[in-house]
């Protein structure tokens, strides 16, 4: 009876240590994630995202940090580079349009393979880009693009996160 309750109570010691070690590693890393990002993320150019709608009911700035933070927290834990990825991940769709309307307005029906120069054009204008971010920024769309793949890890896991936060995105509308 007496080794049931210590070991009930380990157990239970053991559960609320691991959640309060999780819960330090999401704050910390949650922080560390915005320090990385905040002067993409309140670039006056980079909030008008926000004016147009992309996945559901998400705008193309929500998709965009989401997609940042998915590469920020995967690219960290196996050791890659994760402030790279965070920023590419959150210029990655800097097209600067309502994609719902575009192929009307202009004419140009391939938004889905055009797009990531166009964010690219735009990135590059405001910011100072290097090769991972360029690759992320460039290739996220693959296999859409095709030859236009990624050459980086960090750009692989774009092509990842990008679709698994388009999904959620989509699926809660
Ligand atoms: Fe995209
Ligand atoms: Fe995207």
């Amino acid at each position: 009876m007496f080794i049931m309750r210590l070991k009930n109570k380990l157990l239970t010691n053991l559960r609320r240590e691991t959640k309060e070690v999780k819960q330090d590693l999401r704050r910390d890393w949650g922080e560390d994630f915005y320090e990385c990002i905040k002067d993409i993320a309140e670039h006056p150019v980079v909030l008008r995202m926000k004016l147009y709608p992309h996945h559901g009911h998400t705008n193309c700035y929500q998709h965009c940090l989401h997609v940042a933070y998915y590469n920020y927290v995967l690219c960290r834990f196996f050791q890659l580079d994760a402030r790279s990825a965070a920023r590419g991940g959150m210029l990655h769709d800097l097209f600067l349009y309502d994609w719902h309307t575009h192929a009307a307005r202009t004419g140009d029906h391939f938004h889905g393979m055009t797009h990531p120069a166009c964010a690219h054009k735009h990135a590059k204008k405001f910011f100072e880009l290097n090769h991972i971010q360029e690759d992320v920024i460039k290739n996220h769309m693959w296999p859409v693009t095709l030859f236009h793949f990624p050459r980086t890890k960090e750009g692989w896991i774009t092509t990842l996160t990008d679709k698994y936060c388009g999904t959620l995105e989509t699926s809660q509308r």
